[in-house]
């Protein structure tokens, strides 16, 4: 099995400026790893910082110590300590993100937002336009809405346009915070099987699944992001087959 992504030591430390500098620990020490082909999945209380800890695996936040090594390109690379440059070298290639809320770009039509992803990565028009497309129809998008900026959608159609976005290209790294959280059964049944299939293909999935459903469906192995994990919740602590 191999390693795609190892966290060792890590923590995060937020200084409140505007606080009159506040210091407000959120990880601890925290260390993991994730394979190729498995789902790991974040577990933790609201607030006890997963998905801080997807956003560090993204590069969206420094940690305050510790050390977080991503595979890209075939060799193990020290994020925390990478230039801008390769950063989003990484993003480009290797990490794809799907954060919790789409973040909109004005203008931008839906399938335009959703074939970015494959236009940076010197995908042909052609094949851009017809993988997103094949996306949003699973993801049950009307055409009709396909032409027009995601800005004024429903929640669940704005994070079923980002999940879309996510998959298009294909990342051997792939975080999801959250995906099913405001989708009906049949959307986030839809999920569970996009997730499956990139697991089936090798791609390395760290999420954090709030519904219980999606988590038993999918998580190889449960991390416990507590400081203190909670004594009740044994589960949370070993390692799981996907059901
Ligand atoms: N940019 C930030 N500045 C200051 N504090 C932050 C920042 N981001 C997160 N925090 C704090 O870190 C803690 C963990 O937040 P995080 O969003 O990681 O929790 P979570 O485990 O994802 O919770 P939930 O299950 O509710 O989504 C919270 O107390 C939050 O207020
Ligand atoms: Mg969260």
């Amino acid at each position: 099995m191999q390693n795609m992504i190892e966290v060792q030591r890590l923590s995060k430390v937020f200084t409140l400026h505007n606080q009159g500098g506040i210091q407000l620990p959120v990880l601890q020490g925290i260390s993991f790893s994730a394979q190729a082909g498995e789902c790991t999945a974040l577990f933790g209380d609201s607030g006890s910082g997963k998905s801080t800890l997807l956003r560090s695996l993204y590069a969206n936040y420094l940690p305050s110590a510790g050390s977080i090594h991503i595979r890209h390109r075939g060799a193990m690379v020290e994020l925390t300590a990478a230039p801008n440059r390769q950063v989003l070298e990484i993003r480009r290639e290797t990490i794809g993100y799907v954060s919790q809320f789409l973040r909109v770009i004005p203008r931008v039509p839906t399938l335009e937002v959703v074939m970015q992803p494959l236009r940076e990565r010197g995908v042909s028009e052609t094949q851009a336009r017809q993988r997103a497309g094949a996306l949003l129809e699973r993801l049950h998008i009307p055409s009709r809405l396909w032409s027009l900026p995601p800005g004024t959608f429903s929640g669940g159609e704005q994070q079923r346009v980002n999940i879309a976005r996510g998959f298009a290209a294909d990342y051997p790294i792939l975080l999801l915070d959250e995906p099913t959280a405001s989708l009906d059964r049949g959307n986030a049944q839809v999920v569970i099987e996009l997730v499956r299939e990139v697991l089936a293909n090798g791609v390395a999935v760290v999420g954090i699944f709030h519904d219980a459903e999606a988590r038993a469906a999918l998580a190889n192995r449960i991390f416990n992001v507590n400081s203190r994990p909670d004594p009740r919740g044994a589960e949370a602590a070993g390692d799981r087959s996907p059901a």
